[in-house]
């Protein structure tokens, strides 16, 4: 059966098909009697507009692009959900890229989306170099920043203060009386990671305490609970600190796996906080102190500030906004 066109639908609803497309794409333009009367028709024919084609007539698609570093982590899909939120809300859908953390897979992702048509894109960069960015900026493809403060003005981005949330972890340890402490990481590539331990260092230093002989530092390869476990064993070999700061839940999670399995007690022998304060960390074991990120507003806030900055360029003021972390005291610290 061949699809409805504009012109059927005009032609029950009694207008033109030049008034269709103004409902279809401008519907503020147009009456409301006869918008509905639009409407009606659209939903009795079974009218659906062809994607492609009235995107080649706006110049993009109604779809932004999201692109993270690791889907696995539900710090992502908790962001991912407050971005698919507002872009339902306004007529958007999302396409969704993982880089994994790999440079050339993220820029073929943010390809992929510039030849999709994307309104704009939402991203989590896996490096610092923002030349990938700006050559899809110069594709004129709006672009902000997610969980990545943006260093120019003409950018929006929305991020969490990093380093405050690093010391605040580290220094609810040392208030618990940990003098030994260890900090578990991903790479030190990830700006996260690098401002994590920034915000520790500074916690031990406001404590009279040398950050070179107080805090040992771990770096793992990926931020997950495999490599949590890992750490774990690292830690039993080489001797057990006081406390374990990690850079996020995941590694946190397998650590408290490793360190458990090994007979070790938590916090008893060994005092551990995570990052993020993903839904498992409350429902573990041993319940897991975090650092809470307003990781849903992130998701919704930056989908807002994106389409503002599509749809409204003339008017848009560009922001780089900063949450500051809380930290959530749980049996791993109590
Ligand atoms: O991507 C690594 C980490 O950085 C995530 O767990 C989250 O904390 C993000 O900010």
């Amino acid at each position: 059966m061949a699809p409805v066109s504009i012109k059927e639908v005009a032609a029950r609803a009694g207008v033109s098909p030049g008034t269709v497309s103004n409902v279809l794409n401008r519907p503020e333009k147009v009456a409301p009697p006869t918008r509905e009367r639009v409407e009606r028709a659209v939903r009795e024919l079974g009218f659906v507009r062809h994607g492609s084609a009235s995107s080649l007539r706006a110049g993009h698609s109604r779809t932004i692009g999201l692109s993270v570093i690791d889907i696995g982590n539900p710090f992502f899909t908790d962001i991912a959900a407050g971005v698919e939120e507002v872009a339902s809300e306004l007529g958007y859908a999302v396409i969704l890229g993982n880089s994994a953390g790999d440079l050339s897979k993220e820029e073929r992702n943010l390809l992929v989306l510039a030849e999709q048509r994307v309104r704009g894109v939402l991203i989590t960069p896996s490096g610092e170099d923002p030349a990938p960015l700006e050559r899809i900026r110069e594709r004129g493809i709006h672009l902000v920043l997610v969980d990545h403060p943006a260093h120019r003005h003409d950018q929006c981005s929305v991020a969490v203060n990093d380093v405050a949330g690093g010391s605040m972890a580290v220094a609810h340890l040392l208030g618990r009386g940990a003098r030994r402490l260890a900090y578990v990481s991903g790479p030190l590539s990830i700006r996260q990671c690098q401002d994590r331990l920034a915000g520790a260092r500074q916690a031990v230093r406001q404590a009279g305490l040398d950050p070179a002989v107080a805090l040992t530092e771990l770096s793992l390869p990926a931020l997950n609970a495999r490599y949590g476990q890992q750490a774990a064993a690292e830690l039993l070999g080489s001797g057990l600190p006081d406390a374990v700061f990690c850079a996020n839940d995941l590694l946190a999670l397998g650590l408290l796996r490793g360190l458990l399995q090994a007979g070790v007690r938590v916090p008893d022998d060994v005092a551990l906080i995570g990052y993020d304060d993903i839904d498992f960390a409350a429902a573990s074991a041993v319940s897991l102190s975090s650092i809470r990120q307003p990781t849903h507003r992130l998701g919704r806030i930056a989908t807002r500030l994106l389409l503002d900055e599509c749809d409204n360029p003339a008017g848009h003021v560009h922001q780089q906004i900063m949450f500051q972390p809380e930290l959530v005291v749980r049996e791993s610290t109590a």
